[in-house]
Formats: C-alpha cells, sequence, structure tokens
C-alpha cells in the first residue's frame, strides 16, 4: 500500500521522544503518515536509530551521514565509519544528513566541507541520494554541489528556508527535490510565498522532529503527524486539495528515496 503521507526527515530516536514513543507513533499513523525516514546525526545516534528501523522496518526507513554540526578534526574517520555502515547493510535510503553549517561555529568550516564532499562520493558509490543540511551556507553548498553534480546525484536541501531564485537554481541541478517543513506555516519568514511559485513535482514534505514545529505547535517539541499541517499550508498556497499535496509530495520522495 502506498502510504498517504511522508515524512522525510525526522528525529524520532532523539532523547525527546522516549517517553511518549509509543503515542508519537500512533499519532502520525492517525494522520495518515505511512513511512518516517529518519537522518542520522552522528556516531551516537546510530545505534538507536538501528534499532527504531529494526524494530519497525516498515515505517522506519534510516539514512547514514555525519551532520555537520558533528564533525570534528577527525572528519576522515568519521566518513570511515559512514562508509562502513554503508557497506554492511542495504536498508539506507540516503546519505544525509550532510552539508554545512555556518550559523553556531564557523572555525570548522574547512572540514564541513571536506566532510560534506567525501559523504556526496559516498552517495554516488553506494547509489544513494543526499540530505543535504544548509544552514547559513548556501554559497558554500552551492559551490561543492555544482563541482559534484552528475547525473547520479540526487537528493533532497532538506527544511529548505531559501528564495524563488536559490530554488530554481537547486531544481536546475536535475536530481534535487526541495523539503518544506514547519517553517512554511511561520508569517515573517516568507517562505510561503516561495514555496507557492515552486511547481510541487519538486516538493517532499518534512517535519525535522523535535525542531521547526509548524503553527500553531511553535515552542513546543514537533513531531511527524504534524507533516499533515504542513501539507494542509501548501495545499492552501497552491490552492489544491490536502489529498492532492499528499499524492504528489508521497509519489516524489517515494521515486527519489526508493521507497
Ligand atoms: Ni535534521
Amino acid at each position: 500500500m502506498i502510504p498517504t503521507l511522508i515524512d522525510t526527515h525526522a528525529h524520532l530516536y532523539a532523547k525527546e521522544f522516549l517517553e511518549d514513543f509509543d503515542q508519537v507513533i500512533a499519532r502520525a499513523q492517525e494522520k495518515g503518515v505511512g513511512k518516517i525516514l529518519l537522518p542520522n546525526i552522528d556516531q551516537e545516534s546510530i545505534a538507536r536509530m538501528h534499532f527504531l528501523s529494526q524494530a519497525h522496518p516498515k515505517l522506519f526507513i534510516p539514512m547514514m551521514g555525519i551532520h555537520p554540526c558533528y564533525v570534528t578534526k577527525e572528519w576522515e574517520k568519521q566518513v570511515n565509519t559512514v562508509e562502513t555502515h554503508l557497506s554492511q547493510a542495504n536498508n539506507y535510503c540516503a546519505v544525509g544528513e550532510i552539508g554545512i553549517d555556518l550559523y553556531w561555529d564557523k572555525t570548522l568550516l574547512d572540514q564541513q566541507k571536506k566532510s560534506f564532499r567525501a559523504q556526496i562520493k559516498l552517495a554516488i558509490k553506494y547509489k544513494l541520494p543526499i540530505v543535504i543540511h544548509a544552514r547559513a551556507s548556501f554559497d558554500e553548498i552551492f559551490d561543492i554541489v555544482d563541482a559534484e553534480n552528475c547525473p547520479e546525484l540526487t537528493g533532497v536541501f532538506h527544511c529548505f528556508t531559501g528564495s524563488t531564485d536559490q530554488a530554481h537554481r537547486i531544481i536546475n541541478y536535475g536530481g534535487f527535490k526541495i523539503g518544506v517543513g514547519g517553517v512554511v506555516t511561520y508569517k515573517n519568514a516568507g517562505l510561503d510565498q516561495v514555496v507557492a511559485q515552486i511547481p510541487l513535482e519538486h516538493l517532499v514534505l518534512e517535519t525535522d522532529s523535535p525542531y521547526l514545529p509548524p503553527v500553531p505547535y511553535r515552542g513546543k517539541r514537533n513531531e511527524s503527524a504534524y507533516v499533515s499541517v504542513v501539507a494542509n499550508k501548501i495545499a492552501e498556497l497552491h490552492d489544491v486539495s490536502p489529498t492532492k499535496i499528499a499524492e504528489i509530495t508521497t509519489y516524489n520522495a517515494t521515486a527519489l528515496f526508493g521507497l
């Protein structure tokens, strides 16, 4: 059965969900969420991510990668660990999340860049899409994707918050989708007007749980059930039914991640 909605980005292995995990899954399934993709963060998040995807193999699909905020001076060792996992298991749907984050700390920019590039190469080698985290770093990300882009490279710009020009640049790569989450419901973000102009064939839905919950849940913990709120908002912006949004974005995610 094809799921109604897919949350393409949720950190449900995080400690924020330990207490009421079963209810979080139940609420997501009530809203029609049939698949939840789990982006990896660092060495420490792997065990519980694997545990969840083995306990619920139809619902949770893991990714493998090192998040830019967790890249260290030992980046080569970290990338080797990623490759070891990629070579040992075949249920990863992507290399992610990877990218560059210059919002908090710029001191390891060089290592972040090298880690990102090396993980793009792994994605091409293992024929997987990449899930890109770009925060205060669009120029650096675009430089690297410009250099590495090829017909085999596909992926998502996760939690997209850029401009219409940046959206077009992503679309023009050919193999990339735009991941839209709760920020599209924020009044001052301006993302709603950008998303209104992006054709639906380029969009996938996400929550980035436990972060960035949509209105009216701001300030609370985000969870996968709220991906339906994001779908409803995009439906309003494109003046189509929420069912149509679900159909198109689920199709997009299924095709991109090989679900
Ligand atoms: Ni994330």
